[in-house]
Formats: C-alpha cells, structure tokens, sequence
C-alpha cells in the first residue's frame, strides 16, 4: 500500500528489499489498501488535491487523453484529470488492482464524493457535471508495466506513490519516475506525489488460498525533496514541488511526509 503505512510491522513477510519484479503485485489486497487509506478523506490528501486541482484548473488543455499509472485503489489523480481528459488510461500492473479498479470505475463507491468535493468549486471542475458518470465513461484500466510505458504519447498524467514504492533501489525510482513523464507528450502538464522518507510498507497477500492472508513488507526507496527535483529537472520545465508535513499526530507511521510535484513534460529548456 502507500508507503504510509508501519514499516516495523514485525509479523511482515521479511521482503522489504529488492526489486520491483520480486514483488508479489498480483497477491495485493486492493481492498484492504483502499480501506486503510481511502475510505475517509485525510488531511493530507486534502491538501494535495487543493494543490493539484489549482494547478490543473489553470491547463487549457481540453478533451485530451491522459494517463495514471499504478492507480492501485486511488482514484483521486483521475478525478483531478477530469476537466482535461475525455479518456483517461488507468496503467496498473497488479492484475488484482486491474481488475478490482475495473469495477471501481464502473459506478465508484460514495467515498469518493468528499475527494470530489475539494475539486469542484474551481470553474473547470464545476463543467464536469458528473464526475461518477465521467469517470464511468472516461476511464478505462490497462494491465501495463511502468518500464513498457510509449514515449510521448499522453496529453496529461498522474502517477501518485508509486516510483519510490515499488522498489527498493534507487535506480528503479528514477527509471520510473523519468519513463512516466517522457511517455506524455512535450507540453504535457502532470502531477506525481511521493511518499518522504519511506522505507517500506505493509499490505496483506495471499500466497496460498489455503491459508490466511500473510502482512507483506513492500519495499521503498525514501527519498526527498532533492531527489524528485533532480530527477525531473532532466525531463520536465517549470516544475512547482511542495512538500506535505505529516503533521504531529500522523494516521500512519513509517514516513516523514509526503512530496507533491507538478510540471510540464519535455525539455527541461522548454523548447
Ligand atoms: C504504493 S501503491 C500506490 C497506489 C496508488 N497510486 C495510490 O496513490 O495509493 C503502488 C502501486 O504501483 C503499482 N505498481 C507496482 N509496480 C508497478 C509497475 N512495474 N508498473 C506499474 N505499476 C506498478 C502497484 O500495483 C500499486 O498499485
């Protein structure tokens, strides 16, 4: 799950290492994922989707065709895409995320409505209309592998906690990071968000349906301010990060904050 989660759970699967393909995707519960994270609307995610939603309302771009990957059991990035997209590509690599997210999109379940509400009041979200009947029309889930993503290929994306969660080594977390953004066209705006600091979390898998579900120890790479700025000054131009306190009182332990960026795709001179 997002790397917000404990990362000394002592009864975990002892993986908190190793690469993105050692990882068990398939076994992943979405439903647990979405329910420890997404059933209620925190304060943290309030305050990125103020951000982002400022940041996308400002995008002339309409009617284009954007991108999020790893979406997991996180529908706000697409929510946040709406006014600009009228498709949106869900890229997962988890077959059980695929298919559970397959479902989501169809008719999404109400505790998505305060996640909306943050966004509406701004001009381009209000000409929405529905965004339960737009997601359901717009959005469509592909089972596809961060590093296969085609370059220049989308007009707008979003890649929320996933290239410093999905692997414990560095250079996956660039690679991933730069493969996101190079697959949108040049001019493309986008918005990726990173746990701080992360150094692995815990989501139940089954192994064997036999047995009960084991707390697996996902891998991450903790990185910082820094690292996403470095990373996305070699593939993207005017690139605004901010950087989320996780607040005194934190629902989850296991992380120092959490890094929002937005920006626009293509050289970093703007040509
Ligand atoms: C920490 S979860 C983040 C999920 C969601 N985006 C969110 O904001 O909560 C990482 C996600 O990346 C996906 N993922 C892992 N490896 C991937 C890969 N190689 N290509 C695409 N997605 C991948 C996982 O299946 C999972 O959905």
């Amino acid at each position: 799950m997002r790397p917000s989660t404990p990362r000394a759970d002592p009864d975990a699967h002892p993986a908190a290492h190793g690469r993105n393909d050692e990882q068990p995707w398939d076994l992943f519960d979405t439903d647990y994922y979405w329910a420890h994270n997404y059933r209620t609307l925190q304060d943290v995610d309030q305050r990125i989707l103020r951000f982002i939603g400022e940041f996308f309302d400002r995008q002339p771009l309409r009617g284009g065709h954007g991108i999020d990957v790893g979406t997991g059991a996180n529908l706000y990035p697409v929510l946040a895409m709406l006014p600009l997209c009228q498709a949106v590509t869900l890229w997962e690599w988890s077959r059980k995320n695929a298919q559970w997210l397959g479902r989501e999109v169809a008719h999404y379940r109400p505790e998505w409505d305060p996640f909306w509400a943050e966004l509406v009041d701004r001009p381009s979200y209000t000409a929405v209309g529905d965004p339960r009947l737009a997601v359901a029309d717009r959005a469509h889930v592909r089972h596809g592998h961060v590093f296969h993503l085609p370059r220049h290929t989308w007009d707008a994306g979003t890649m929320f906690f996933v290239a410093e969660s999905m692997s414990a080594l560095p250079e996956e977390f660039e690679r991933a990071l730069c493969r996101f953004v190079q697959s949108l066209r040049p001019g493309a705006p986008f918005a990726a968000a990173f746990m701080e600091g992360s150094e692995g979390y815990s989501v139940p898998v089954v192994f064997d349906e036999a047995l009960p579900p084991v707390s697996y120890q996902f891998p991450a790479v903790p990185v910082g301010v820094d690292d996403v700025a470095r990373c996305l000054a070699t593939v993207a131009h005017t690139v605004d990060i901010q950087r989320i306190d996780r607040g005194d009182k934190p629902l989850r332990e296991g992380y120092t904050g959490m890094i929002v960026a937005v920006g626009t795709a293509g050289p970093p001179n703007g040509a």
